[in-house]
């Protein structure tokens, strides 16, 4: 099987053994609920070097980046791989990265500030703007969690929608995206883009990659 065949693959197991497929997703979200979305994200630039799948590294390196990670700290990711992945698998996830062609400061990511962000109510959703980005900003669990306000199925405004229970609703069509992480709720849809939140003395901020 070629790693491009996975989501295909996927998308069969998801039609024909729903539950089992809802149950193991489920399990994935909640196995890294106290990780940070960066923290989360290098996580899995790990397994998928050990794992050697492109198609994976390149979504979690651009994940990663997106939520802040350095190209310092996917490469240390990648090299953390290397008891269980080998060295031919960690230099080919390497090559990955680097066929990617992001720029050397593709790191680089600066904290704006969120005004009016930290006065948001569980489970309230708002617009914002920050770095050149809109953002959709929502509280969950008494933390606030950024994601990109653009669906990436028809470009709907994720902040328009509703929030319940860590899901981010598009208000044009119904997918959801689990607000922690961006990751879409259905099998084989894409997820929207997070960004890393902290609150300090009563001020929001959030982490913007540099473009
Ligand atoms: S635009 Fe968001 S679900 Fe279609």
């Amino acid at each position: 099987m070629s790693p491009s065949d996975e989501p295909r693959g996927r998308q069969y197991l998801e039609k024909v053994r729903p539950e089992a497929m809802t149950h193991l997703l489920a399990f994935f979200r909640e196995s890294a609920k106290h990780l940070e979305p960066k923290t989360r994200f290098l996580i899995s630039v790990v397994t998928k070097t050990i794992n050697y799948s492109p198609r994976g590294l390149r979504q979690y390196i651009k994940r990663s980046m997106e939520a802040g990670a350095s190209r310092d700290e996917v490469i240390d990711a990648m090299l953390c791989a290397y008891p269980c992945a080998g060295l031919t698998k960690v230099c080919d996830a390497v090559t990955v990265l680097l066929e990617m062609n992001l720029p050397e400061g593709a790191a680089a990511a600066e904290w704006h500030a969120l005004e009016g962000a930290a006065s948001l109510a569980e489970s309230q959703v708002r617009a914002f703007t920050a770095g050149g980005r809109k953002i959709a900003v929502v509280r969950h669990e008494g933390r606030l969690w950024a994601l990109e306000d653009t669906c990436p199925h028809r470009g709907g405004s994720l902040s328009e929608g509703s929030a319940a229970g860590g899901v981010l609703t598009c208000p044009l069509h119904g997918w959801n995206f689990n607000v922690k992480d961006g990751s879409g709720a259905g099998v084989g849809r894409g997820g929207a883009a997070c960004f890393e939140v902290r609150e300090r003395e009563g001020r929001a901020e959030v982490r913007i990659p540099a473009k």
